[in-house]
Order: C-alpha cells, then structure tokens, then sequence
C-alpha cells in the first residue's frame, strides 16, 4: 500500500502531463456543474507515465468510485455485464491494457459506452431473443501503450483522448523529491536531478530507483542523498549516464554486433536478446525511440550515430 500511498491523490498533487491536466481539469469542471457524468476517456502513451494514476484521480475529482479491472482479465462477455450491471451512477469504469478486450467483449461494450445499455441475448437458435438492459451512467477511463492496436468502433466512442508524454528532467526531479519526502528520506537538489536524469523519462522508474539508493544510503548511514551518492549507487545499479540498463544495453549492442546496426525486424531482435516482441515493443524501444537511438524503417529497426558515440565505439562507415 506503500505504492498506493505515493502515488497524487488529486491533480494539484499531480506533477507534469500540464496540457491533459489543464484538459481534464476544464472537462471535470464542466460535468460537474451540469451533474452529468464525465465523457468517457483513453489515456494513452509508454507504460510507467500515470495513466492509472490519472484515472483514480478523475474519479477522485468527480467524487465517484473508481472499479478497475483489465483488458486481458475479461474472459467473457458475462465477466464484462457482471462489472458493468455492478456499477453505481457515475463511476468510473477503469480498463487497463484497453487493446487487449477480445472483439466479441468490445461488441458488449459499444452500446453500454453510447446509450448505457446492455444487449443480452437469451436462448439459442431460432428461439434467441435479445433483451435491453439499463445501465447507471458511467465513465469509462481506457488505458494503453499501443493505441494504434485499438479498433476504430472503439477509439471513436471515447470522448476525451489524452496522450501522455515523457516527463522533463525537471519535473521528474520534482517528483523524487516529492517521493523522498513521504518516504522520510533527505535528498539534495543535485540528487534528485541524477535520478531524474537516469529515470527514461518515466515517474515510476524514478521511484524506483529513488528507493533504491535510499537502500544504499541507508545501509552506510547517510540520511541525504547527494549527487555522489545518487551516482555511486546508480553506477552499482548499473543504469548508465541515460538511464539506459543491462537489457536497453543487450537490444543495441545485439543489433551492432550481430546485424551491423541493422535493418533488424523485431522478432529477430526478440529471439537474439531472449526478450518478448511485446516487451520490447512497449517498453524498451519507445524511449529508444524518442532520444534518437533507434529509428524504425519499413526494413526493420536501425541503430543510429547516437548509439555508437555513447558506447565509444566508432561509427562505421556508410
Ligand atoms: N508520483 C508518480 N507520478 C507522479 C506525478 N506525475 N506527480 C506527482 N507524484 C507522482
């Protein structure tokens, strides 16, 4: 529950995203003083930036229950009603990994978005009637990384779309310090800039790596964290100047060394390095791809300059 407890209760408390808070903030605002519900939304963008966050604050904000559940936890269609029939008016419904919903549970979930209902079909074959069930009003609040994975039908039924972009150096900063506080720990100005410098851009890389070296502060009984603290233990962590780890490390040097820097299509860089397509896809290359590390072709992924002069190796010839 520490986790929980780290995490912005409301968006004053929320730092960074600035555009889809001011947004939200406007959208909320509005649905309350015309006591409807909120319209539904899709947050999306790289894992680790807030998308679930958001999501318990827009219920926060909108003084509502939030209900969670995910993409691949519903089975059936039955697993979709049941959430949906147990609704109080004007909850949030929160879907995590949104592009995972099988087709058929989308079906269920057109009507319910639009008119608040459901279409249940009772009986088999030629004796099969369909019966229309009233649901409480409600928000739906979609979360994904592949937003491209989401079916048309789908994307077009939410009204508010927020992309969630990777954070400033200065706003990640903010965040440690905010962290270090609650968790008790003294941190300098020039610490929490080297966590944030190593943290991808990403909230909860920063936290993590925040309580990490609180361990290696702890354990020599420093009760601040300095930048020569910060580093050291960063260094032992073996996250780079960037922020860019072991396995970031395995994907660029795997296409240097065994494809010349490529093209490489992604199930070749996937069973070179032992990692999942998807993971890879999600998780690593987004960041890889924003600060010019990696650049997609038709062919296949591509090692730029970049990675070169930051491993010291020479670039070769073109
Ligand atoms: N902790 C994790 N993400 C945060 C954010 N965006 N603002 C404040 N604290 C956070």
């Amino acid at each position: 529950y520490l986790e929980q407890s780290l995490r912005p209760q409301n968006l004053a408390q929320y730092i960074g995203q600035d555009k889809v808070k001011e947004n939200l903030k406007v959208f909320i605002e509005a649905a309350k003083m015309r006591s409807e519900t909120l319209d539904h939304v899709l947050l999306y963008g790289p894992p680790g930036l807030g998308k679930t966050t958001l999501a318990t604050i827009i219920a926060g904000e909108m003084g509502v229950n939030i209900r969670t559940t995910s993409g691949p936890a519903i089975e059936r269609p039955g697993d979709l009603a049941a959430i949906l029939t147990a609704l109080e008016p004007g909850d949030v419904l929160f879907i995590d990994e949104i592009h995972r919903l099988q087709r058929s549970i989308e079906e269920v979930l057109y009507p319910a978005m639009e008119d608040f209902c459901l279409d249940i079909v009772i009986g088999k074959g030629s004796t099969a009637r369909s019966v229309r069930l009233d649901l409480p009003p409600f928000t739906l609040v979609g979360a994904t990384t592949r937003v491209g994975l989401l079916t048309a039908p789908l994307r077009d039924r939410f009204g508010v779309l927020s992309r969630l972009e990777y954070y400033t150096e200065s706003q990640l900063a903010n965040i440690v310090e905010r962290t270090a506080e609650i968790l008790a720990i003294g941190i300098e100005t020039e610490g929490a800039l080297e966590i944030a410098r190593r943290s991808r851009g990403t909230p909860r890389i920063a936290n993590r790596l925040l309580r990490r070296v609180r361990d290696f502060a702890q354990v020599i009984g420093e009760n601040s964290i300095s930048n020569l603290l910060a580093n050291d233990a960063l260094e032992r962590l073996q996250v780079d100047r960037l922020g860019l780890d072991h396995i970031d490390h395995k994907l660029l040097l795997g296409i240097i060394e065994k494809f010349r820097g490529g093209p490489v299509g992604i199930d070749t860089i996937s069973a070179t390095i032992g990692e999942e397509s998807h993971t890879i896809e999600d998780v690593y290359e987004p960041y890889l791809l924003q600060i010019g590390f990696l650049q997609r072709t038709p062919r296949g992924r591509i090692v730029t300059e970049l990675v070169y002069k930051h491993f010291q190796m020479e670039v070769p010839e073109t």
